[in-house]
Protein backbone atom coordinates (compact mmCIF):
# COMPACT_ATOMS: atom_id res chain seq x y z
CA UNK A 1 0.00 0.00 0.00
CA UNK A 2 2.74 2.33 1.31
CA UNK A 3 4.47 2.04 -2.51
CA UNK A 4 1.52 3.48 -4.01
CA UNK A 5 2.12 6.65 -2.49
CA UNK A 6 4.46 9.97 -3.02
CA UNK A 7 7.40 8.41 -1.92
CA UNK A 8 8.50 11.67 -0.68
CA UNK A 9 5.23 11.97 1.56
CA UNK A 10 6.46 8.47 2.70
CA UNK A 11 10.01 9.26 3.96
CA UNK A 12 8.51 12.44 5.96
CA UNK A 13 6.11 10.12 7.59
CA UNK A 14 9.18 7.30 8.37
CA UNK A 15 11.07 10.35 9.34
CA UNK A 16 8.49 11.59 12.31
CA UNK A 17 7.90 7.98 13.07
CA UNK A 18 11.61 7.15 13.62
CA UNK A 19 11.89 10.73 15.47
CA UNK A 20 9.77 9.16 17.68
CA UNK A 21 11.90 5.61 18.02
CA UNK A 22 8.62 4.11 16.60
CA UNK A 23 10.73 1.30 14.35
CA UNK A 24 13.26 -1.31 15.81
CA UNK A 25 14.47 -3.54 14.33
CA UNK A 26 15.48 -7.02 16.13
CA UNK A 27 19.07 -7.01 17.46
CA UNK A 28 22.08 -8.92 15.90
CA UNK A 29 25.36 -8.12 17.27
CA UNK A 30 28.25 -10.22 16.10
CA UNK A 31 32.33 -9.69 17.17
CA UNK A 32 33.30 -10.54 13.65
CA UNK A 33 31.69 -7.11 12.33
CA UNK A 34 33.15 -5.28 14.67
CA UNK A 35 35.83 -3.18 13.39
CA UNK A 36 38.38 0.32 14.96
CA UNK A 37 39.37 2.71 11.80
CA UNK A 38 40.76 5.87 11.80
CA UNK A 39 40.51 6.04 15.55
CA UNK A 40 36.59 5.31 15.77
CA UNK A 41 34.85 1.91 16.53
CA UNK A 42 32.48 0.62 14.27
CA UNK A 43 29.82 -1.93 15.76
CA UNK A 44 29.66 -3.33 11.89
CA UNK A 45 30.02 -2.01 8.68
CA UNK A 46 26.98 -1.06 7.27
CA UNK A 47 25.64 2.53 7.52
CA UNK A 48 22.81 5.00 6.71
CA UNK A 49 24.21 6.88 3.46
CA UNK A 50 23.61 10.58 3.18
CA UNK A 51 20.60 11.97 2.36
CA UNK A 52 17.89 10.21 4.73
CA UNK A 53 18.50 12.39 7.52
CA UNK A 54 19.94 15.42 6.41
CA UNK A 55 18.99 17.49 8.76
CA UNK A 56 20.40 14.69 11.78
CA UNK A 57 16.77 14.64 13.58
CA UNK A 58 16.92 10.84 14.54
CA UNK A 59 20.08 10.93 15.52
CA UNK A 60 19.55 8.68 18.36
CA UNK A 61 17.28 6.51 17.06
CA UNK A 62 19.85 5.02 14.06
CA UNK A 63 21.59 2.64 15.95
CA UNK A 64 17.66 0.71 17.01
CA UNK A 65 17.66 -0.24 13.25
CA UNK A 66 21.32 -2.20 13.48
CA UNK A 67 23.02 0.82 11.65
CA UNK A 68 26.70 0.76 12.50
CA UNK A 69 26.97 4.41 11.76
CA UNK A 70 25.24 7.22 9.78
CA UNK A 71 26.20 10.35 7.79
CA UNK A 72 23.98 12.99 8.08
CA UNK A 73 23.71 15.64 5.22
CA UNK A 74 24.30 16.84 2.71
CA UNK A 75 24.16 20.10 5.03
CA UNK A 76 25.12 23.26 3.03
CA UNK A 77 26.24 26.44 3.75
CA UNK A 78 22.76 28.71 3.67
CA UNK A 79 19.39 26.95 4.47
CA UNK A 80 17.63 26.14 1.52
CA UNK A 81 14.15 24.73 -0.06
CA UNK A 82 15.86 22.66 -3.10
CA UNK A 83 14.08 21.72 -6.20
CA UNK A 84 10.05 21.87 -6.83
CA UNK A 85 8.07 18.41 -6.06
CA UNK A 86 7.65 16.31 -7.34
CA UNK A 87 11.01 15.26 -6.87
CA UNK A 88 11.47 11.17 -6.05
CA UNK A 89 10.38 8.90 -8.40
CA UNK A 90 10.33 4.78 -7.13
CA UNK A 91 11.30 2.50 -10.01
CA UNK A 92 9.75 -0.32 -8.61
CA UNK A 93 10.14 -2.77 -11.31
CA UNK A 94 14.34 -2.60 -11.18
CA UNK A 95 14.55 -1.78 -7.40
CA UNK A 96 15.95 1.77 -8.36
CA UNK A 97 15.09 5.12 -7.22
CA UNK A 98 15.64 8.35 -8.78
CA UNK A 99 15.97 11.76 -7.01
CA UNK A 100 16.28 15.37 -7.76
CA UNK A 101 16.11 16.67 -4.34
CA UNK A 102 18.55 19.47 -4.45
CA UNK A 103 20.28 19.92 -1.28
CA UNK A 104 16.86 20.46 0.86
CA UNK A 105 18.58 21.30 4.22
CA UNK A 106 17.76 23.02 7.19
CA UNK A 107 21.65 24.98 6.76
CA UNK A 108 24.53 24.49 8.66
CA UNK A 109 24.08 26.53 12.00
CA UNK A 110 20.76 25.05 12.43
CA UNK A 111 22.02 21.36 11.94
CA UNK A 112 25.38 21.91 14.17
CA UNK A 113 22.67 23.23 16.85
CA UNK A 114 20.76 20.04 16.52
CA UNK A 115 23.93 17.63 16.33
CA UNK A 116 25.08 19.31 19.46
CA UNK A 117 22.53 17.70 21.87
CA UNK A 118 22.45 14.91 20.24
CA UNK A 119 23.43 11.60 21.91
CA UNK A 120 24.20 9.04 18.85
CA UNK A 121 25.54 5.73 20.39
CA UNK A 122 26.91 5.03 16.63
CA UNK A 123 30.26 6.54 14.93
CA UNK A 124 28.43 10.06 13.12
CA UNK A 125 29.75 11.47 9.80
CA UNK A 126 28.39 14.87 8.73
CA UNK A 127 28.52 16.03 4.84
CA UNK A 128 29.06 19.57 3.19
CA UNK A 129 27.56 20.40 0.37
CA UNK A 130 27.83 23.90 -2.11
CA UNK A 131 24.49 25.89 -1.04
CA UNK A 132 22.97 26.68 -4.24
CA UNK A 133 23.12 30.31 -4.16
CA UNK A 134 27.31 29.95 -3.71
CA UNK A 135 28.99 30.89 -6.90
CA UNK A 136 31.16 27.60 -8.28
CA UNK A 137 34.21 29.93 -7.84
CA UNK A 138 33.51 30.85 -4.22
CA UNK A 139 32.14 27.25 -3.28
CA UNK A 140 35.51 26.41 -1.16
CA UNK A 141 34.97 29.21 1.13
CA UNK A 142 31.39 28.08 1.19
CA UNK A 143 32.11 24.64 2.21
CA UNK A 144 34.67 26.38 4.76
CA UNK A 145 32.21 27.77 6.21
CA UNK A 146 29.66 25.16 7.01
CA UNK A 147 33.12 23.23 8.36
CA UNK A 148 33.67 26.23 10.67
CA UNK A 149 29.64 25.77 12.11
CA UNK A 150 30.07 21.91 12.08
CA UNK A 151 33.51 20.70 12.48
CA UNK A 152 33.15 19.60 16.03
CA UNK A 153 30.43 17.34 15.76
CA UNK A 154 30.96 14.77 13.81
CA UNK A 155 33.16 11.58 13.87
CA UNK A 156 34.22 12.18 10.25
CA UNK A 157 33.29 14.57 7.40
CA UNK A 158 32.55 14.39 3.39
CA UNK A 159 33.09 16.78 0.91
CA UNK A 160 30.40 16.17 -1.28
CA UNK A 161 31.16 17.21 -4.92
CA UNK A 162 28.97 14.31 -6.90
CA UNK A 163 25.81 14.92 -6.56
CA UNK A 164 23.92 15.21 -9.95
CA UNK A 165 21.50 17.71 -8.76
CA UNK A 166 22.93 20.78 -7.81
CA UNK A 167 24.09 23.15 -11.16
CA UNK A 168 28.05 22.31 -11.55
CA UNK A 169 29.01 20.72 -8.61
CA UNK A 170 30.11 17.75 -9.96
CA UNK A 171 32.79 19.96 -11.66
CA UNK A 172 34.40 20.50 -8.58
CA UNK A 173 35.76 16.82 -8.52
CA UNK A 174 38.50 18.19 -10.82
CA UNK A 175 41.75 18.21 -8.87
CA UNK A 176 41.90 22.21 -8.88
CA UNK A 177 39.15 22.97 -7.25
CA UNK A 178 38.99 20.05 -5.01
CA UNK A 179 42.38 20.85 -3.51
CA UNK A 180 41.07 24.14 -3.01
CA UNK A 181 38.08 23.09 -0.92
CA UNK A 182 39.96 20.78 1.23
CA UNK A 183 42.83 22.72 2.09
CA UNK A 184 39.90 25.48 3.34
CA UNK A 185 38.85 22.87 5.37
CA UNK A 186 41.76 22.00 6.66
CA UNK A 187 42.65 25.28 7.97
CA UNK A 188 39.67 25.04 10.41
CA UNK A 189 40.47 21.80 11.20
CA UNK A 190 43.32 19.62 10.45
CA UNK A 191 42.89 16.94 12.76
CA UNK A 192 39.28 15.64 11.79
CA UNK A 193 38.81 12.28 9.35
CA UNK A 194 37.81 13.80 6.04
CA UNK A 195 36.52 11.61 2.69
CA UNK A 196 35.76 13.09 -0.76
CA UNK A 197 32.46 11.12 -2.14
CA UNK A 198 32.72 10.64 -5.76
CA UNK A 199 30.54 10.06 -8.70
CA UNK A 200 29.76 6.46 -10.29
CA UNK A 201 30.05 8.38 -14.10
CA UNK A 202 33.45 9.46 -13.75
CA UNK A 203 35.63 8.16 -16.28
CA UNK A 204 39.40 6.18 -15.04
CA UNK A 205 41.12 9.04 -15.71
CA UNK A 206 39.18 11.37 -13.54
CA UNK A 207 38.95 8.52 -10.48
CA UNK A 208 42.64 8.47 -10.76
CA UNK A 209 43.04 12.53 -10.58
CA UNK A 210 41.17 12.04 -7.77
CA UNK A 211 43.51 9.27 -6.02
CA UNK A 212 46.36 11.79 -6.54
CA UNK A 213 44.26 15.04 -4.54
CA UNK A 214 43.37 12.19 -1.56
CA UNK A 215 47.56 11.80 -1.76
CA UNK A 216 48.51 15.10 -1.55
CA UNK A 217 45.47 16.34 0.85
CA UNK A 218 46.28 13.36 3.29
CA UNK A 219 42.65 12.85 2.91
CA UNK A 220 41.30 9.64 5.38
CA UNK A 221 39.37 8.09 2.78
CA UNK A 222 36.63 8.29 -0.85
CA UNK A 223 33.10 7.27 -0.61
CA UNK A 224 32.14 5.45 -3.94
CA UNK A 225 29.49 6.52 -5.27
CA UNK A 226 26.55 9.01 -5.33
CA UNK A 227 23.49 8.37 -8.05
CA UNK A 228 24.45 8.05 -11.65
CA UNK A 229 22.76 9.99 -14.38
CA UNK A 230 23.08 6.72 -16.30
CA UNK A 231 19.76 5.11 -17.39
CA UNK A 232 21.18 2.24 -19.44
CA UNK A 233 20.56 -0.38 -16.13
CA UNK A 234 17.06 0.15 -15.72
CA UNK A 235 14.04 -1.75 -17.68
CA UNK A 236 11.47 0.63 -17.02
CA UNK A 237 12.95 4.71 -17.61
CA UNK A 238 10.04 6.96 -16.09
CA UNK A 239 11.88 9.96 -17.77
CA UNK A 240 12.55 11.90 -14.79
CA UNK A 241 15.65 13.90 -14.40
CA UNK A 242 17.85 13.25 -11.39
CA UNK A 243 20.22 10.42 -9.91
CA UNK A 244 19.38 7.22 -9.77
CA UNK A 245 20.22 4.22 -6.73
CA UNK A 246 19.40 1.32 -5.59
CA UNK A 247 19.81 -2.37 -7.62
CA UNK A 248 20.61 -0.66 -10.97
CA UNK A 249 23.70 1.38 -9.54
CA UNK A 250 25.58 -1.65 -8.16
CA UNK A 251 27.50 -2.84 -10.86
CA UNK A 252 28.83 0.72 -11.97
CA UNK A 253 29.41 1.59 -8.03
CA UNK A 254 31.07 -1.54 -7.34
CA UNK A 255 33.27 -0.73 -10.80
CA UNK A 256 34.34 2.32 -9.78
CA UNK A 257 34.93 0.88 -5.90
CA UNK A 258 37.17 -1.86 -7.21
CA UNK A 259 39.03 0.37 -9.71
CA UNK A 260 39.93 2.62 -6.76
CA UNK A 261 40.85 0.10 -4.31
CA UNK A 262 42.97 -1.61 -6.75
CA UNK A 263 45.15 1.77 -7.44
CA UNK A 264 45.03 3.75 -3.95
CA UNK A 265 47.42 3.75 -1.49
CA UNK A 266 46.13 0.70 1.38
CA UNK A 267 46.46 3.47 3.99
CA UNK A 268 43.22 4.86 2.07
CA UNK A 269 39.85 4.01 4.06
CA UNK A 270 37.22 3.02 1.41
CA UNK A 271 33.34 3.11 2.00
CA UNK A 272 31.38 1.58 -0.47
CA UNK A 273 27.80 2.34 -1.30
CA UNK A 274 25.53 1.92 -4.12
CA UNK A 275 23.14 -0.96 -4.70
CA UNK A 276 23.31 -2.88 -1.36
CA UNK A 277 19.88 -4.53 -1.11
CA UNK A 278 20.98 -7.78 0.56
CA UNK A 279 24.15 -9.71 2.76
CA UNK A 280 25.69 -10.94 -0.50
CA UNK A 281 25.98 -6.90 -1.76
CA UNK A 282 28.10 -6.53 1.38
CA UNK A 283 30.03 -9.11 0.91
CA UNK A 284 30.75 -8.26 -2.56
CA UNK A 285 31.84 -4.49 -1.86
CA UNK A 286 34.59 -5.77 1.11
CA UNK A 287 35.92 -8.09 -0.88
CA UNK A 288 36.21 -5.40 -3.77
CA UNK A 289 38.01 -3.32 -0.96
CA UNK A 290 35.44 -1.48 1.18
CA UNK A 291 36.29 -1.24 4.66
CA UNK A 292 32.65 0.59 5.48
CA UNK A 293 29.01 0.18 3.40
CA UNK A 294 26.67 2.35 3.23
CA UNK A 295 22.94 2.19 2.14
CA UNK A 296 19.55 4.21 1.46
CA UNK A 297 17.81 2.50 -1.38
CA UNK A 298 17.67 -1.24 -0.54
CA UNK A 299 16.64 0.07 2.86
CA UNK A 300 13.95 1.38 1.37
CA UNK A 301 12.90 -1.89 -0.33
CA UNK A 302 13.70 -4.35 2.59
CA UNK A 303 12.07 -2.46 5.63
CA UNK A 304 13.18 -1.93 9.23
CA UNK A 305 14.62 -5.25 9.62
CA UNK A 306 17.11 -5.34 6.26
CA UNK A 307 20.30 -3.94 8.24
CA UNK A 308 20.24 -7.33 10.78
CA UNK A 309 18.88 -9.28 8.42
CA UNK A 310 21.96 -8.61 6.15
CA UNK A 311 24.35 -8.42 8.67
CA UNK A 312 23.35 -11.48 9.73
CA UNK A 313 23.72 -12.94 5.74
CA UNK A 314 27.64 -11.40 5.79
CA UNK A 315 28.52 -13.71 8.75
CA UNK A 316 26.92 -16.75 7.61
CA UNK A 317 28.90 -15.81 3.86
CA UNK A 318 32.03 -15.28 6.43
CA UNK A 319 31.76 -18.44 7.92
CA UNK A 320 30.95 -20.23 4.82
CA UNK A 321 34.39 -19.28 3.39
CA UNK A 322 36.40 -19.39 6.76
CA UNK A 323 36.72 -16.14 7.09
CA UNK A 324 37.47 -14.77 10.51
CA UNK A 325 36.75 -10.89 10.43
CA UNK A 326 36.38 -8.04 7.81
CA UNK A 327 40.09 -7.32 7.55
CA UNK A 328 41.13 -10.99 6.51
CA UNK A 329 37.70 -10.53 3.88
CA UNK A 330 38.85 -7.53 1.69
CA UNK A 331 42.38 -9.07 1.78
CA UNK A 332 40.24 -12.22 0.02
CA UNK A 333 39.78 -9.91 -2.99
CA UNK A 334 37.79 -10.33 -5.70
C1 LIG B 1 16.46 10.34 -2.03
C2 LIG B 1 17.95 10.36 -1.97
C3 LIG B 1 18.62 11.47 -1.45
C4 LIG B 1 20.01 11.51 -1.41
N1 LIG B 1 20.63 12.61 -0.88
C5 LIG B 1 21.99 12.62 -0.78
C6 LIG B 1 22.67 13.71 -0.19
O1 LIG B 1 22.06 14.66 0.29
N2 LIG B 1 24.02 13.67 -0.16
C7 LIG B 1 24.75 12.62 -0.64
O2 LIG B 1 25.99 12.62 -0.56
N3 LIG B 1 24.13 11.55 -1.20
C8 LIG B 1 22.78 11.54 -1.27
N4 LIG B 1 22.15 10.45 -1.82
C9 LIG B 1 22.97 9.34 -2.35
C10 LIG B 1 23.13 8.21 -1.35
O3 LIG B 1 23.82 8.64 -0.20
C11 LIG B 1 23.89 7.03 -2.00
O4 LIG B 1 25.20 7.47 -2.35
C12 LIG B 1 23.20 6.51 -3.25
O5 LIG B 1 21.79 6.53 -3.09
C13 LIG B 1 23.63 5.09 -3.59
O6 LIG B 1 23.28 4.19 -2.55
P1 LIG B 1 21.96 3.25 -2.61
O7 LIG B 1 22.00 2.53 -3.93
O8 LIG B 1 22.11 2.33 -1.43
O9 LIG B 1 20.79 4.15 -2.49
C14 LIG B 1 20.76 10.40 -1.88
C15 LIG B 1 20.08 9.28 -2.38
C16 LIG B 1 18.71 9.24 -2.43
C17 LIG B 1 18.02 8.01 -2.97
Amino acid sequence: MAFTMDPERIHEMAMNMLQKGVFRARSFQDPRLAQTLFGVKFPNPLGLAAGFDKNAVALNHWHQLGFGFVEVGTVTYHAQPGNPKPRMFRVPEDRGLINRLGFNNEGAASVATRLASAKSSVPVGVNLGKSKITELADAANDYQESYRLLHSFGDYFVVNVSSPNTPGLRTLQEKGPLLEILSALREVDSKKPLFVKVAPDLEWDALDDVLAVAQEAKLTGLIATNTTIGRESITHDPGEAGGLSGAPLKIKADAVLAHLARSADPSLILIGVGGIMNGQDIYDKIRFGAHLCQIYTGWIYGGPHMVPDALEQLVMLMQRDGVKNLDELRRTGL
